[in-house]
């Protein structure tokens, strides 16, 4: 049974996905050190710029990106719009500084959306409040003019992105702070009220009824967001956690420290026994492609979902105690256990106060033998080795 209970009531179709990709990809994978590169670097703006008339995507292909997620089990996109930068990766009225105007020539969030659409994935779009184009002189307070000035390009472009794509799913929004014009920035010195946060989510929603917005404009909004760390909301809330598959989310072709999939497959099982979400991140290349090492891993995640989606997809969060094994998640009866470490051929359920029907193996014939012992559950049989090396789910059926 689904108790979950938010503003939005077309938000099903967010657990059922489960999974979800993440593209962080603007001008900043020309220079491949992340896209913090601006501010990291103190690049000054005329030279950032530049950026802009170098990135030309030329093997940029939505269509391979849908497919890939939909490979790996995804069922949903978010994409990088507009990043801290300000760079637009669609068509805008607001500034020149777009995908549209300068080399690519081409509504790179356009064709996004039309491929998601056509592949079935859900349209996300990523938005940062936070624009260091405009940097504020002496803090935001100082120069209330020019904050409103920035402000209203935030509304004119979401009110773009809103109405120029057909239907949007998921407003991802992030940085919600200032940079100040000696480069130093806090994390949250603004509220709700700085960005009209209100009035703006009113607006999205007038144009997108069925939109599902994160919480980063410091109002609630339908789901909770955490980042390279597993924190579940408390229950009855949306929930979703963001991770990189290295330690960056731009292109950084020179951080090698790519997360075995065991990992990643490990990650996903935390987040469904929290009932949240896992959204994994890809810098795609300046050239619009997506790392050798990122396609790989989630060509294998997509293999091990095959056989394991029921666990994933859609189910309940699960306090269950699984001893050594892993971690669990349910769905009505059914309690699936994910054992990411192996026991052999028996492993035993330190507390199991319910009654046992049977116990199955996803994706491995072997009969499992149950053995109650006082409050033990034993379940026999088992094969010696890992019947899949990336986590193993058994699937407990309840009286
Ligand atoms: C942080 C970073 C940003 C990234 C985001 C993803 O807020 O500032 O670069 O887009 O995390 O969650």
């Amino acid at each position: 049974m689904r108790t979950t209970e938010t503003t939005n009531t077309n938000q099903s179709w967010f657990r059922d996905a489960a999974f979800g990709l993440f593209i962080h990809w603007g001008v900043y994978a020309v220079p491949g050190r992340g896209e913090w590169l601006m501010l990291q670097e103190r690049v000054p703006l005329d030279d950032y710029v530049k950026l802009a008339h170098r990135f030309n995507p030329k093997r940029y292909d939505p269509r391979a990106w849908a497919a890939l997620a939909k490979e790996a089990g995804m069922g949903y996109m978010v994409l990088t719009t507009r990043h801290h930068d300000g760079y637009c990766l669609f068509d805008t009225k607001t500034t020149d500084f777009n995908s549209v105007k300068t080399a690519a020539r081409r509504d790179l969030v356009g064709e996004y959306a039309a491929a998601c659409r056509e592949a079935g994935i859900k349209v996300g779009f990523y938005y940062s409040l936070e624009d260091w184009r405009f940097p504020m002189r002496g803090g935001m307070q100082a120069d209330m003019a020019r904050w409103r000035e920035k402000v209203a390009r935030v509304h004119a472009q979401l009110e773009e992105l809103m109405t120029q794509y057909g239907r949007v799913d998921l407003l991802w929004y992030d940085g919600g702070f200032c940079l100040n014009d000696d480069w130093t920035t806090s994390p949250n010195p603004t509220t709700a009220e700085h960005w009209d946060a209100a009035s703006l989510d009113a607006m999205i929603r007038r144009h997108q009824p069925r939109i599902l917005i994160n919480d980063r404009s410091h109002l609630p909004e339908d789901f909770t967001t955490c980042e390279q760390h597993i924190t579940a909301a408390p229950p009855g809330r949306l929930w979703e956690s963001c991770w990189t598959m290295n330690n960056h989310w731009g292109y950084f072709p020179s951080d090698p420290l790519w997360k075995p999939t065991k990992q990643l497959v490990q990650m996903l099982t935390a987040c469904a026994t929290g009932g949240g979400n896992l959204m994994l991140n890809v810098g795609p290349k300046p050239d619009g492609t997506i790392p050798a090492a990122c396609v790989r891993r989630l060509r294998e995640i997509g293999r091990w979902l095959k056989v394991n989606g029921e666990a994933i997809h859609g189910v309940e969060r699960s306090d269950f105690n699984t001893g050594t094994a892993g971690c669990a998640s349910e769905r009505g009866r059914t309690l699936y256990v994910f054992v990411h470490w192996w026991p052999g051929s028996v492993l035993t359920l330190p507390k199991v106060d319910f009654e046992v029907k049977s116990a199955r193996i996803l994706g491995c014939p072997r009969k499992v033998v149950l053995e109650r012992q006082g409050g033990r559950l034993l379940l026999k049989n088992l094969p010696q080795q890992a019947p899949d090396r990336l986590t193993t789910t058994i699937a407990l059926e309840r009286v």
